[in-house]
């Protein structure tokens, strides 16, 4: 059994969609043995607490510099002998100490299909602004393992729906939440718990069951 941390900012729909997932036996292998939320008032901690996870904040602004941020998160993830982390809706860009100390655990989801709309200014609800302001007929999201760049790490699953003509950010956002991200997610962890994503380089191919 893998111990997963889930890192989270806000709303946390997709904290949601993996405790649905381990609650329904879909995700196995799993133990969410923790929430990090980087905001004292996300709704995600609330999830967490209704599912009896427990819930920790670590809030940049509450620290002196950001190297003791990233220290005390190290020392909880490790008390909590934490094996792989997903990034859920998380804000905060992870220093580098992060990405080496779980080189290769680290899973973030992003609602579009990469290399569109990702990288910096391309978050939450900006990316579905900026797809439809562009025009594209097909949105989505990515799953990827976590590198030291912004959403450049190797990509390990996307699904991808049409965008509708009459969408607004907030419909098409809506979509690729509930048919994208929430299933490729929870599917992702699944892979990496079973211990069957091997990255090449700037790929990750995906070994069968
Ligand atoms: C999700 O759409 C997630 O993909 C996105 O923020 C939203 C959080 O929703 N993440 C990013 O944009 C990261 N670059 P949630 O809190 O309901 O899961």
């Amino acid at each position: 059994m893998k111990k997963l941390a889930v890192f989270v900012s806000g709303g946390g729909t997709n904290l949601q969609a993996i405790i649905d997932a381990v609650a329904a036996g879909t995700l196995t292998n799993v133990e969410i043995a923790a929430v990090f939320s980087s905001s004292r008032k996300a709704y995600a901690l609330e999830r967490a607490a209704n599912a009896g996870i427990p819930g920790f904040c670590f809030v940049p602004k509450e620290y002196e510099t950001r190297e003791a941020f990233t220290d005390a998160m190290l020392v909880k993830l490790a008390e909590l002998q934490i094996d792989m982390i997903a990034l859920a809706g998380y804000m905060v860009v992870l220093d580098p100490k992060v990405v080496e100390a779980y080189q290769n655990r680290v899973v973030n989801i992003h609602p579009s299909l990469i290399p569109a709309f990702c990288g910096k200014g391309n978050y939450g609800i900006h990316v579905h602004e900026n797809a439809l302001a562009r025009g594209v007929k097909l949105a989505g999201a990515t799953t990827h393992l976590i590198d030291c760049g912004t959403d450049t790490g190797p990509i390990v699953m996307q699904k991808a729906i049409p965008v509708l003509d009459d969408d607004t950010p907030e419909t098409l956002q809506k979509r690729v939440m509930k048919e994208c991200e929430h299933i490729i997610l929870p599917q992702t962890l699944q892979l990496l718990a079973d211990e069957r994503l091997v990255v090449e380089g700037p790929c990750v191919r995906i070994l069968p069951e």
